[in-house]
């Protein structure tokens, strides 16, 4: 099955209003040389206005997080997704390993945070990935399974249909470290086979992303893998012709 590659940008907290400017012509100027993979830039969310208003046709725009709840309210400094919806996100990032680590987003927050998202029609990105520790100790599958299940018990698997998975490993996010191509598309097709398990059909379609120090000179032998769909791009989506070697990468595997 063929599924179009999507690479996108997590700036996490970087960037102001002529940093970003910067980075969007970048992007604009060779955006038509990536034309069959879909990009996707995730700024910080006071950024989401400008940031879409500038955005170039093909780009989308994702937020990094949302708030679970189901309704606005009080909730202070939270931002629901309504106002998402209403500036432009077609997509957001939920489970992101720094806010599970550092901002105790636990899986079953994380799975709420997914359901109000599609409930609002947004993409939610699920975010997921062992720490070095989990890996080094042989739990690396039993990790993933349980924070997919968290979201797959929750949601169902119908709810893939309109979602995407982002496998990061948590030891290769933004430490230069990249899992190795075997590493990867061992992770990725398990993943894949705990959706085959409830549903082959979309399990075939679901996009599974890639994150974790993903760079130009190891984009292409990552992308080339049999069940990875494009990237979760941190630090290399800053400088507008990194990413854009990112994507060419993609580009060069497109199928399209
Ligand atoms: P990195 O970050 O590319 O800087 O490793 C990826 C991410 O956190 O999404």
């Amino acid at each position: 099955m063929t599924r179009q590659y999507l690479v996108a940008g997590n700036w996490k907290m970087n960037g102001s209003l002529k940093a970003n400017a910067e980075l969007l012509s970048g992007i604009a100027a060779q955006a038509a040389t990536v034309a069959d993979v879909e990009l996707m830039v995730c700024p910080p969310s006071v950024y989401l206005d400008s940031v879409g208003r500038a955005l170039s046709a093909g780009v989308a725009l994702g937020a990094q997080n949302l708030s679970e709840q189901a309704k606005p309210g009080a909730f202070t400094g939270e931002v629901h997704g309504t106002m998402l919806v209403e500036f432009g996100c077609r997509y957001v990032l939920v489970g992101h390993s720094e806010r599970r680590a550092l901002y105790g987003e636990t899986d079953q927050r994380v799975a709420e945070k997914y359901q109000t998202a599609q409930t609002l029609g947004l993409i939610p990105v699920l975010c997921i990935g062992e720490t070095l520790e989990e890996r080094e100790s042989g739990a690396t599958e039993l990790v993933l399974s349980r924070q997919l299940d968290a979201v797959l018990d929750r949601c169902g698997i119908a709810s893939f249909q309109s979602a995407v998975v982002a496998y990061e490993p948590v030891w290769a996010i933004g430490t230069g470290k990249t899992a190795s191509r075997e590493q990867a598309q061992a992770a990725h097709a398990f993943l894949r086979g705990l959706l085959a398990g409830r549903d082959a059909k979309i399990a075939g379609s679901t996009r599974l992303l890639y994150g974790g120090s993903c760079r130009p000179d190891n984009a292409h032998e990552l992308f080339s893998c049999a069940d990875i769909d494009g990237g979760l791009i941190g630090g290399a989506s800053l400088k507008a012709s990194d990413f854009l070697a990112i994507a060419a990468a993609a580009q060069s595997l497109s199928k399209a």
